[in-house]
């Protein structure tokens, strides 16, 4: 069977093939259609298919996405549309597909993929793993009270924020790891999470610092099409007095919703403001992370100028032979090398541990403690884990 990128002239049997997987065999109407066009000619994505004669029986698209981690960013592979048509399930199709867009991400320069998966066993298989701590917290909005800070929040509709909630966001995201640049045309996160959808305003509620003016936290909020909780889109508040002026705007939405949703990173302090035994916290984790690419992934860390020496790190990947071996990974004056050796390992791990330790959550040491790295010099994994630094990671856009 033949497997290619798909062009515009496939974009009918894509949606097809998508309405089969994802919308429960929906007719695609034809603007649906010309919008899957239209994406097919974005370079910033691609799909890869799989036909049989000129059917086309599975398919996976790769978007080009940008992490924001700490002052850099890394290159994402993110995979998103993966499916296969009922018939031809169980026989290796979507294997061989995330086989080849792992060479293609690797080519691409994309070093990290992710993915939100169906099942995390399935592509566990694949060499990807969760990556990331989540809260979602269901909040009622009778615990919350007016705040003098409620009072320099303003709102704005939808798109006309953009321009004032894109700071806040960037540098909420400086400090929480692997959150997406949300500078990619494809998706544009940006406009799902401010765009008004299903006839329902988007609204945004600003908090801005009074003395400045400045933007310093935002959400979003949405009333529920039925039911009685609110979603809150966003949440990031880069200050105290930012978090507690939007806490008061949702206790006054409490005159129409009884609660309200919404989701964290693992470090928000909202238990710091609120406490009660009817606030629901559930702990998620983010999604699934790879790393495609370690040479590349490595190289792309900016280490301490302090650290100094090397790691000889033995890497097994199932899926891409070119992670399968070991590493020289040299450290000096903040520059970092890594080259194949045959020398011994003094640490090995598979690419899904490893891919975990480089997200930074769960952290290095947690992965130890859990046996998921074998350790043989005590040196090179202090120095590995001063590399690989715990973290708190978020992400808050959906692909
Ligand atoms: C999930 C899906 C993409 C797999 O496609 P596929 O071509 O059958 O995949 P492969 O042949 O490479 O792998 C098959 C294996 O996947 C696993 N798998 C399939 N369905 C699964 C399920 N519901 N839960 C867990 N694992 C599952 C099994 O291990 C299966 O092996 P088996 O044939 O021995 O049972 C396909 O079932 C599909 O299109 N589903 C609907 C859309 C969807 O959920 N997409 C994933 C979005 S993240």
């Amino acid at each position: 069977m033949e497997i290619r990128t798909l062009t515009p002239g496939d974009a009918a049997a894509e949606a097809r093939l998508m309405a089969g997987a994802f919308e429960g065999g929906k007719r695609p109407a034809p603007t649906e259609e010309s919008a899957k066009e239209n994406a097919k000619t974005e370079p910033s994505s691609k799909t890869l298919g799989i036909f049989d004669g000129t059917r086309l029986v599975a398919a996976a698209t790769i978007h080009d996405l940008h992490l924001v981690w700490g002052e850099d960013e890394v290159p994402m592979g993110g995979i998103a549309g993966v499916a296969c048509v009922a018939d031809q399930r169980g026989r290796g199709h979507v294997a061989r597909l995330l086989r080849e867009a792992l060479g293609s991400m690797r080519e691409s320069g994309q070093c990290l993929s992710g993915l939100y998966p169906f099942s995390f066993d399935f592509y566990k298989k694949h060499g990807w793993e969760w990556v990331g701590e989540k809260r979602e917290y269901t909040l009622p909005t009778t615990l919350l009270q007016a705040a003098s800070e409620g009072k320099s929040v303003r709102c704005y509709e939808g798109p006309e924020a953009l321009e004032i909630v894109r700071p806040v966001y960037d540098l909420f995201a400086r400090h929480h790891r692997g959150m997406a640049t949300r500078r990619d045309p494809v998706p544009n996160f940006w406009d799902k999470a401010l765009a008004h959808r299903d006839d329902r305003t988007t609204y945004v509620q600003v908090y801005h610092d009074p003395a400045s003016g400045d933007a310093e936290g935002y959400l979003t909020f949405r009333y529920p099409d039925d039911g009685d909780t609110g979603q809150v889109g966003e949440f990031f508040a880069n200050s105290p007095a930012a978090y507690r002026g939007l806490l008061s705007v949702l206790h006054y939405y409490g005159t129409q919703v009884a609660k309200v949703q919404f989701s964290t990173p693992a470090d928000d302090p909202l238990p710091l403001f609120v406490m009660h035994w009817d606030l629901e916290t559930k702990a998620r984790p983010l999604f699934m992370g790879r790393i495609v690419d370690v040479a590349a992934a490595f190289s792309a860390l900016r280490p301490d100028p302090a650290l100094a020496g090397k790691i000889i790190l033995q890497v097994a990947d199932g899926q891409c032979e070119w992670n399968t071996r070991s590493f020289e990974i040299t450290l000096e004056a903040g520059r970092i090398s890594v080259a194949p050796t045959t020398s011994v390992p003094g640490i090995t791990i598979d690419i899904q541990a490893l891919t975990q330790a480089y997200w930074g959550q769960p952290a290095l040491e947690r992965l130890r403690a859990a046996g998921r790295i074998a350790v043989s010099e005590e040196p090179q994994y202090l120095l590995l884990s001063q590399l690989l630094t715990p973290s708190i990671c978020y992400l808050q856009d959906y692909f």
